[in-house]
């Protein structure tokens, strides 16, 4: 398949700066040759153009915590349309950029599903749930409200345009979950998100949860996003982010999941965010980024008979 990287300097939903460098650092790391030594046709369509600066809000949020939500509710228009569009023309792999971006392009995925009647389903590696809405975030770092936002739940009308075809709650899977505040944990429960925490995966290893989801999303006939986080992977082996948290995916793990969503064949699109190249050590995190991407696109050590769900 053609894919297409689409670079968006996103970092006003994080913490701290530097997640605006993550595109380059992709490029540098070789993303573009990496998918095209795998026989992919690969376009980069550059970065996307980030919105004007605004200096107020055009509505005030009982929130006073919040941060930037002028400049998230731009990027989420410019993202959802460009997520849109590039959807029906290949499989796009979105270059964060800080978490926040996912709200845009979840919001454009969803338009394309149903444009194609299909249902869409979300795989989400994180550390975090992302399922902040804009009233209960008490850091007010929107890369916090994402999953929240495009799945309909409530709080955002009148600050976000709503997402059109909003994600069936009940077809999002955590992967990797180990940070979660309190407002969230009730919210997850509610709304009937499937959460695959790291203690799942301690027992249960990535295998069996991954490919029941994967089962779901093939029977439903189904369209497949991944949403990557920098921090889902252990700090260890994965520095250059700014939301750490100890106790992560892996190097195995994460490539196991990878080479299983390639051999699913059921990925259309990709989101790699949360790198923050000021604070990775000599690209690291960012050639292991790249290096999962490659898996995704199918890398493989040896041919070997594709394992069914
Ligand atoms: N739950 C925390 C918050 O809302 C952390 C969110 C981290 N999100 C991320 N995409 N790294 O502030
Ligand atoms: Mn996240
Ligand atoms: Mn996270
Ligand atoms: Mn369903």
């Amino acid at each position: 398949p053609r894919c297409i990287l689409i670079g968006a300097r996103v970092q006003e939903g994080a913490g701290r700066l530097g997640c605006d460098m993550g595109p380059s650092a992709y490029r540098a790391a070789g993303l573009a040759e990496t998918l095209s030594g795998l026989g992919h046709d690969i376009v980069d369509a550059g970065d996307l153009a980030p919105p004007p600066p605004v200096a107020a809000p055009a509505r005030a949020h009982p929130n006073g915590a919040l941060r930037h939500l002028p400049t998230f509710a731009a990027w989420t228009e410019i993202l959802a349309a460009a997520a849109f569009a590039a959807s029906g023309e290949g499989l796009p792999i979105f270059l964060g950029g800080d978490h926040s971006l996912s709200a845009g392009t979840l919001s454009g995925l969803g338009c394309r599903a149903a444009a194609e009647g299909r249902p869409l389903f979300v795989l989400w590696l994180d550390a975090h749930a992302d399922f902040h809405t804009l009233a209960t975030t008490t850091s007010g770092n929107l890369h916090g409200v994402p999953l929240a936002y495009a799945t309909g739940m409530p709080g955002f009308s009148g600050y976000l345009p709503a997402p059109p075809a909003p994600v069936d709650p009940a077809h999002v899977c955590l992967m990797g979950t180990r940070s979660l505040d309190p407002a969230e944990r009730t919210a997850v429960r509610a709304a009937g998100v499937l959460v695959h925490d790291m203690r799942t995966i301690d027992e249960a290893g990535v295998v069996a949860p991954l490919r029941a989801f994967l089962g779901r999303v093939a029977a439903a006939g189904g369209r497949l996003h991944v949403s990557l986080d920098v921090d889902f992977l252990d700090p260890g082996i994965a520095p250059g982010v700014g939301t750490t948290v100890p106790g992560g995916a892996t190097f195995r793990e994460a490539h196991l999941i990878m080479e299983m969503l390639h051999d699913s064949g059921l990925v259309g699109s990709l989101d790699l965010v949360e790198l923050n190249p000021f604070l990775d050590e000599r690209g690291r995190t960012a050639h292991l980024m790249v290096d999962l991407a490659a898996s995704l696109m199918g890398r493989r050590v040896l041919d070997r008979p594709t394992q069914s769900n």
